[in-house]
């Protein structure tokens, strides 16, 4: 039988779409946003919690002839978000004069691909220097001020005291966010990073006279206070750290500056990424991009940039502590952990693992495109099918899940691990379990049998392998990893209490319900949890005695 709507239900429908007409903007998709509570962070896009499982591609990737040679590879990797540059050069090559046709087939393009975008203003400062500045910047030295060196030679990076430079940079910035208001409502672009990897090399500040004078002066009080230090001048403040911090405090003023007034067109989450020093000692930190979002300067950082919703490491260093440590040091209550680049060689894959159990709200290699460039000794010397695997093998398996993850790991206690150098076992403990990740193992068997003969498993020398979980509840566990054996014992055992599994699933999410596709048993849990290729599963376990 049809019903047939009566005058009722037909005068709501028409009085409900007289509203959609008349208020479009509350038809519009919800803004992407961070959301923090207990320390904890989350991103959300349309809404709904998203997990980046990203991928940038190269420097010179932004223009539509490249496009082709990015796709394909993005779709490879599994990615569900690309981050491109746009280059203050490109969008404004003429002052006064802006185009921004390569932003709108990129656009076009992402929706067409089914990935959304993070944006990377590429503008007074890229990897410090002004490169992506117009050319009639970089051009007129005297109006755009570089800084100037302890002694007095002229320095290649645009000074954050430059007004000039600021109100030229905001002005194309606040022309970006306009043009993305006017051609992304339903927020393709997820978020804008403003300027890339800041700071100076080679001269820790600026010591032009007018800097000089400022770094004379008191340290401003709002910085004393977020630092909860007296006031005096930098150098009584900072003692040895004083140009960089001084540095720190003007480059995010100046981006902060930029992002507010974006942030006022189009409310997007922003992020400054930094290039990092040795995280285990500030000793010669100021000769790491001086003044960028280092992992010693971010609580000035947020003190002078509170429109920058975080701050973010690239990650490039190989060693497992130095990237391990990165992470610990990123991920705070005040700072949502987010890897926007990392080497796109395979042993940076299993890195993912460590920073999902940070609670990283995104993750992306570097250099994701077929455009035939290799950063190599920072990533692979090549694209080649194992590379592409290691990262896509996890991306396959988390990108059905990605909002599932985003939310899980906002409620939930999390732990993710990473092979080490060693390759030893890792240990955690998860409320009265202790989980043990061991690596270098076939499925079957012990470590320490001698009846047998074994032969050393393929991964034993190699950097592979990593996982993350998920505390669901005291005795279950969401868990999802690759080239790992993971084992669970009871943290503080009774006098004869044992443990056993109730259940272990494989499966994965659907529409936000648990959807199980079999059940592990018999030599699949006889021997740990190994798990050979990524794979999602839901454990429960009990003790008795
Ligand atoms: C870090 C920068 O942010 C990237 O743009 C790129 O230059 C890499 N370093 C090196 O390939």
């Amino acid at each position: 039988m049809t019903r047939r709507a009566g005058p009722l239900p037909r005068l709501l429908a028409f009085l409900l779409l007289l509203a959609c007409l008349a208020a479009p903007a509350a038809a519009q998709a919800p803004l992407p946003r961070i959301v923090s509570q207990d320390g904890r962070h989350m991103l959300t896009v349309d809404g709904r919690p998203f997990l980046m499982l990203g991928a940038q591609v190269n420097n010179s990737s932004n223009y539509p002839v490249m496009l082709p040679m990015v796709w394909p590879t993005i779709r490879a990797l599994h990615a569900n978000t690309v981050e491109v540059p746009i280059a203050w050069e490109q969008v404004e090559p003429v002052e006064g004069r802006f185009d921004f046709s390569f932003l709108d087939e990129l656009v076009r393009q992402a929706r067409r691909n089914d990935v959304r975008l993070v944006l990377l203003w590429f503008a007074t400062w890229k990897n410090t220097g002004p490169s992506y500045a117009p050319e009639w910047v970089k051009a007129d030295t005297r109006r755009f001020a570089r800084m100037i060196r302890r002694d007095g030679r002229t320095h290649y990076v645009l000074s954050p005291h430059g007004r000039e430079t600021l109100a030229a940079d905001r002005r194309a910035f606040v022309r970006l966010m306009e043009h993305i208001r006017e051609i992304d409502p339903q927020h393709t672009i997820i978020m804008v990073q403003p300027q890339n990897e800041v700071g100076s090399y080679g001269s820790p500040r600026d010591f032009s006279p007018e800097a000089q004078r400022l770094f004379e002066g008191p340290v401003p009080a709002e910085l004393a206070r977020a630092l909860g230090r007296g006031g005096g001048t930098w150098s009584q403040v900072f003692g040895p750290r004083a140009d960089q911090a001084f540095n720190a405090w003007h480059t995010a003023r100046y981006i902060d500056d930029i992002a507010a007034a974006g942030q006022a067109v189009k409310d997007l989450p922003m992020y400054c990424n930094a290039s990092l020093s040795d995280p285990f000692t500030e000793e010669g930190a100021e000769n790491t991009a001086s003044g960028g979002p280092n992992w010693n300067v971010i609580a000035i950082w947020k003190a002078a940039a509170p429109h920058v919703d975080f701050v973010a490491p690239d990650i490039y260093n190989r060693s497992h502590p130095a990237y391990i440590r990165y992470l610990d040091l990123y991920a705070r209550p005040d700072n949502p952990l987010m890897v926007p680049e990392t080497g796109n060689a395979a042993e940076y894959a299993r890195f993912l693992w460590a920073a999902l159990g940070r609670g990283a709200i995104g993750f992306a290699p570097f250099g994701m495109d077929a455009t035939g460039y290799s950063n190599y000794p920072l990533g692979a010397e090549r694209l080649d099918a194992e590379t592409m695997e290691a990262f896509a093998g996890p991306y396959r398996l988390l990108a059905p899940i990605a909002s599932d993850w985003a939310r899980i790991a906002f409620e939930h206690p999390t732990w993710g691990v990473a092979k080490g150098p060693d390759g030893a076992d890792q240990s955690m403990v998860m409320g009265r379990w202790q989980v043990t990740a061991q690596f270098g193992l076939w499925q079957f068997g012990e470590r320490d049998w001698t009846w047998i003969e074994t032969r050393p498993h393929p991964t034993v020398d190699r950097p592979v392998g990593g996982a993350v979980l998920a505390q669901l509840g005291p005795d279950e566990f969401l868990l999802a990893g690759t080239a790992l054996r993971l084992r669970f014992a009871l943290a503080a055992p009774a006098e004869g209490e044992n443990v056993q599994w109730l259940s272990v699933e494989e499966g994965t999410f659907d529409n936000g319900r648990w959807t199980m596709r079999r059940r592990w048993n018999g030599d699949q849990t006889d021997y740990g949890l190994n798990l050979t290729e990524p794979v999602l599963l839901r454990v429960r376990l009990g003790s008795y005695r």
